[in-house]
């Protein structure tokens, strides 16, 4: 399958591009810089150039799936968080829906929409993100939410545990990532919100359980 992925610079982007190649999908990776460009076919993927604050329309025609694996960072102030995590969020997936695309996956983050839950530093990210679920669950969508807990660069193990809420913990992007792919052939994950962290389960049969 075309399969885009928004963020495909980024740190779980570019796992995304290489594990949708080695699994046979067609990868395009949307990215804002041209010298990002041979990072992305040197992983097998199609490099887009596009703003997620700007039209994305042309970078998601011809696609199956959309993937949003981007983030402002914590870097970047209060501005960027609503403009790229929550606003650029929402704007893919509007461009999605205007497309007649139907399945659209969202690397979110473990607390969103529940930003009591998070501590006082990350209350905002965590409304932000809780604002543009929400907006992809209101949609006709075949939408899967990921919500992991704290990423890390460790190797992967297949191995994960999920549920509606969860205790804090960490997960590796190489996990998160495989499960987002996986979720795309995995009906039972459409229309599913959920939080995850490293556990005991293999992937394929932690979304069937959802
Ligand atoms: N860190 C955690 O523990 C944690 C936990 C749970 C969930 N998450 C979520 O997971 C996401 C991915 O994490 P990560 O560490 O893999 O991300 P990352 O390495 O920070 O990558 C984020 C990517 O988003 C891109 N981006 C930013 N603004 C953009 C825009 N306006 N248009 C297009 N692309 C844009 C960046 O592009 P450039 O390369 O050009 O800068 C970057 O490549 C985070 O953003 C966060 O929402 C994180």
């Amino acid at each position: 399958m075309k399969v885009l992925v928004a963020g495909a610079n980024g740190h779980t982007g570019r796992l995304l591009i290489q594990y949708l190649k080695e699994d046979g999908h067609e990868p395009y990776g949307l990215i804002r810089k041209e010298e990002q460009k041979a990072t992305i076919e040197n992983l097998g993927g199609n490099p887009v150039l596009a703003d997620l604050t700007k039209d994305v329309g042309y970078a998601v025609k011809g696609m199956d799936v959309v993937i949003f694996a981007a983030g402002s960072g914590s870097s970047t102030g209060a501005d960027q968080t609503e403009a790229v995590d929550r606003d650029g969020a929402i704007n893919l997936i509007k461009a999605t829906e205007n497309l007649g695309i139907k399945k659209f996956i969202m690397l979110s983050g473990m607390g969103a929409g529940s930003p009591e839950r998070g501590p006082e530093e990350l209350q905002h990210y965590l409304k932000m993100k809780g604002e543009a679920d929400e907006y992809l669950q209101s949609t006709e969508l075949d939408y899967t939410i990921v919500r992991p807990g704290g990423l890390t660069n460790d190797e992967g193990t297949s191995k994960i545990q999920v549920g509606e809420t969860l205790e804090p913990g960490t997960i590796s992007r190489a996990d998160v990532a495989k499960t987002m792919i996986a979720a795309i052939q995995e009906p039972n994950a459409y229309h599913k919100t959920f939080e995850m962290i490293s556990g005991d389960t293999q992937i394929e049969d932690a979304l069937k359980s959802l």
